[in-house]
């Protein structure tokens, strides 16, 4: 009997927030939905990572009511969300109270599969999130932040995941967000892993470097049970690699995809109209699809390399490039070896750009930094040189307990704060997670007087 592996479609969340800066309206989704439900994909990425604020920013949507009208036609797929744990879809930690209260919510809203990661790999921050989906009656899978150090070993990894295990993920995720995982290393990840857990195992990549279909090939070959790829037209560059080439290309190796190819094609051909239109608009910048090998020489996301070099260029320092590539993997040794995702990323990208620019390293530091080395964000996954700490925190005290320990419940403040304009208790968690744009979003709902139009300009890509 052939071997299967199965397929999660990226275009509706991640595929589209590493091309298009996650600004696909829910208008664009619709005439599809009952094709990719009838494509055999085990799940459909679509909601969570930046699509959240996206909609209430730019689009001015509701992004819970996009997850009803999507479930509403989605039946056979399961329907999945990316959550930063503790962070839930923000930079920040909240309480415990605001956590449960969000993570239920989208699981009576639609969701089935809640995919939870915290950027410093603590499990602490994983817990809350995942105890509150399955006894909401979801399903938790529980993603390790992939990273390069010293330290970040194929054992350490394996330990990772059986932590997550323990603490009752439903299965794991090797989540390589910054596109660096490699064939070999991949490969002997899935193995351990597989060895260390009987949870199902699902592989996440970005195409970035160029060599995302050949890690998939080997982690499929080690034994993962799912990949995630992205339908042909939101495909490559800093998004993952194509599902119809991935799945011809495993099928023609006698593996059972479960895709219906011809349904798969027709989800194709509305992308294409759906990107075309985006591309027309000056919407999609042709970098994206750019292959960038220098994410695997510096170990650095390539969404990190384009924010690095438009920030510097707005500065006119672009001469300062090759420079901060350098310092980046230096700030990272220096903070105990945070991968690099949000909000660890846009973090290390901040301090590596002020150490090259004010001349002096750590002359300049940001407050998140300062919060971070003092333990605000979680356990550094490698401790920080006690001359280095004093240097950016003086003698303040370093946490050793879970940070969200520490914050009071938060939801009746939040509750108070934007009754005039909540209407559900799903408002009053777009305003705890997005305060200003959730009141803005309500308040022009609610007011026809209310007069902040809907924000046009960009943002600075999150990695996910
Ligand atoms: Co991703």
């Amino acid at each position: 009997m052939a071997k299967k592996i199965r397929f999660m479609e990226t275009v509706l969340r991640d595929g589209q927030q590493s091309q298009i800066a996650t600004r696909m309206p829910t208008s664009d989704m619709l005439p599809i939905l009952k094709t990719m439900d009838e494509a055999g994909y085990y799940s459909l990425e679509m909601w969570g990572g930046a699509t959240f604020d996206s909609c209430i920013r730019f689009l001015d949507e509701d992004p819970w009511e996009r997850l009803r009208q999507i479930r509403k036609i989605v039946k056979n797929s399961k329907l999945q969300m990316l959550l930063r744990g503790q962070n839930l879809l923000g930079y920040k930690h909240y309480a415990d109270d605001v956590v449960r209260d969000f993570v239920e919510k989208s699981i009576q809203n639609g969701i089935d599969v809640i995919r939870v990661f915290d950027a410093l790999n603590d499990v602490r921050n994983l817990q809350t999130a995942i105890t509150t989906a399955k006894e909401a009656g979801g399903h938790c899978q529980t993603a390790i932040s992939y990273t390069t150090s010293k330290i970040h070993t194929p054992q350490y990894f394996a330990q990772l995941a059986k932590e997550m295990a323990a603490l009752g993920a439903d299965s794991i995720c090797i989540k390589d967000m910054a596109g660096v995982l490699t064939p070999a290393t991949g490969f002997e990840l899935v193995s351990r892993i597989k060895d260390a857990t009987d949870l199902p195992l699902e592989v996440h990549t970005h195409a970035t470097a160029g060599i995302s279909e050949m890690t998939y090939l080997k982690v499929v070959e080690a034994g993962a049970d799912i990949i995630d790829t992205a339908i042909s037209s939101f495909s490559g560059g800093t998004s993952q690699p194509a599902t119809e080439s991935v799945a011809l290309a495993l099928e023609g190796l006698g593996y059972d995809t479960g895709l219906n190819m011809d349904k798969v094609s027709l989800v194709a051909e509305h992308f294409n109209q759906v990107r075309d239109k985006f591309r027309n608009e000056g919407k999609l910048n042709p970098k994206v699809k750019d292959t960038e090998p220098k994410a695997l020489i510096y170990q650095v996301p390539g969404g990190m390399l384009s924010n690095l070099l438009s920030q510097l260029k707005e500065q006119g320092l672009e001469d300062k490039y090759e420079e901060v590539l350098k310092e980046v993997p230096k700030v990272r040794a220096d903070l105990g070896y945070p991968p690099l995702v949000t909000p660890l990323s846009q973090m290390v990208g901040t301090q590596s750009l002020m150490n090259v620019i004010s001349g002096e390293r750590y002359k300049l530091i940001p407050m998140e930094i300062k919060d971070y080395v003092r333990g605000f964000y979680g356990k550094s996954p490698a401790p920080i040189d006690p001359v280095l700490r004093e240097k950016i925190i003086g003698n303040d005290e370093v946490i050793t307990v879970r940070p969200a320990d520490l914050i009071a419940p938060q939801l009746p403040k939040f509750r108070e704060e934007i009754k005039q304009y909540a209407r559900s208790e799903e408002d009053v968690l777009m305003y705890a997670l997005f305060p200003q744009q959730a009141k803005d979003f309500l308040g022009r709902r609610e007011d026809p007087f209310y007069d902040v139009p809907v924000q046009k300009v960009s943002v600075k890509l999150d990695l996910a």
